[in-house]
């Protein structure tokens, strides 16, 4: 993915929104906080391995940008409340929680995979929206306002069969942004699920370069790949820009709702477009 340089790096101005993101240094998130810096935004990195986080904001930081890293597990209330403690106490506030970890999980009919990474992957997915939402609406609803961007998937509005608990935890997902949106309107935050598209990066990749493990893999990757080879898939970049048009407000009057590619115009940064940066290959495995 293309990262930002000094000249491609919006300078912030006072004060620019503070973003928290989760699953910062997967495909998706890498892509995320790049434009999220190409905009202006301040930005709180978060995911589990500090080491990948270290890397991203050092080269985010050498950009222009202002990061925090937040190492946290997003699914830990603990965790989650105490980089929220943290990134305000950095920056001096929150404005939008772009909810974007999340796993795969098991692959195959749903009584033959193990039942625990079955839950495992509910556990992951359902609660690091849930534990980072809990945190941040303190701060939201003290301030009247705040935005809640969920990173969701058409896996969890249509039957995904073989990936039963990446499906079902997504649907959860979608439901709970719905009921939330109701919850928050009166203190003035919006909350939306998008889903980002085939992207070209993160899970997907990961998934065309793995060994299958068993047929069911195999069918899932070939799948996946049938949609490549249609011209389905959709660059980290573009799905980024999407993410980040919608957490700067272009959908706050849609608050509630599940959005695709196809809802979001596209906004190309008007700046030079870089090479690629020295951890471009981290993420597009
Ligand atoms: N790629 C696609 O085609 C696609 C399509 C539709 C939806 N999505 C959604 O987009 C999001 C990002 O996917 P991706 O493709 O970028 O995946 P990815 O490359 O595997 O990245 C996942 C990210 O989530 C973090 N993470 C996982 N568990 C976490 C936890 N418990 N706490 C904090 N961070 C955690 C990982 O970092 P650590 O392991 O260091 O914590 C990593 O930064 C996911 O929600 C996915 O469902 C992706």
């Amino acid at each position: 993915m293309s990262r930002p340089g000094k000249d491609d790096i919006t300078p912030a101005r006072a004060p620019s929104p503070v973003v928290l993101l989760t699953g910062a240094t997967g495909g998706l998130g890498t892509a995320v906080a790049a434009q999220l810096a190409r905009q202006g935004c301040r930005v709180g990195l978060c995911a589990r391995n500090a080491s990948a986080l270290d890397g991203l904001a050092q080269e985010l930081e050498e950009a222009g940008a202002q990061v925090l890293p937040l190492p946290a597990d997003a699914t830990s209330p603990q965790d989650a409340a105490a980089a929220v403690e943290r990134l305000v106490k950095h920056f001096g506030r929150i404005d939008c929680l772009i909810d974007n970890a999340g796993v795969e999980g098991p692959v195959g009919p749903s009584w033959e995979v193990p039942l625990d990474a079955w839950w495992q992957t509910m556990h992951t997915n359902v609660m690091s929206t849930v534990a980072t939402v809990h945190a941040v609406m303190a701060c939201f609803v003290r301030q009247h306002s705040g935005r809640i961007i969920s990173i969701s998937s058409e896996a969890g509005r249509h039957r995904w069969p073989s990936l039963s608990a990446y499906s079902v935890s997504k649907a959860a997902g979608i439901k709970f942004i719905e009921n939330l949106s109701h919850e928050a309107r009166a203190h003035g935050v919006t909350a939306l699920s998008v889903h980002p598209g085939i992207v070209t990066a993160g899970l997907t990749t990961t998934a065309l370069h793995e060994q299958p493990p068993s047929v069911w893999h195999a069918r899932r990757t070939q799948w996946l790949q049938e949609q490549l080879d249609q011209g389905k898939g959709v660059e980290a970049e573009r799905a980024a820009r999407a993410v980040v048009a919608v957490a700067l407000g272009a959908a706050d009057h849609r608050s509630g709702q599940f959005l695709t590619l196809d809802d979001i115009p596209d906004t190309p940064h008007p700046g030079p477009r870089l090479p690629a940066g020295p951890g471009s290959t981290r993420t597009q495995t």
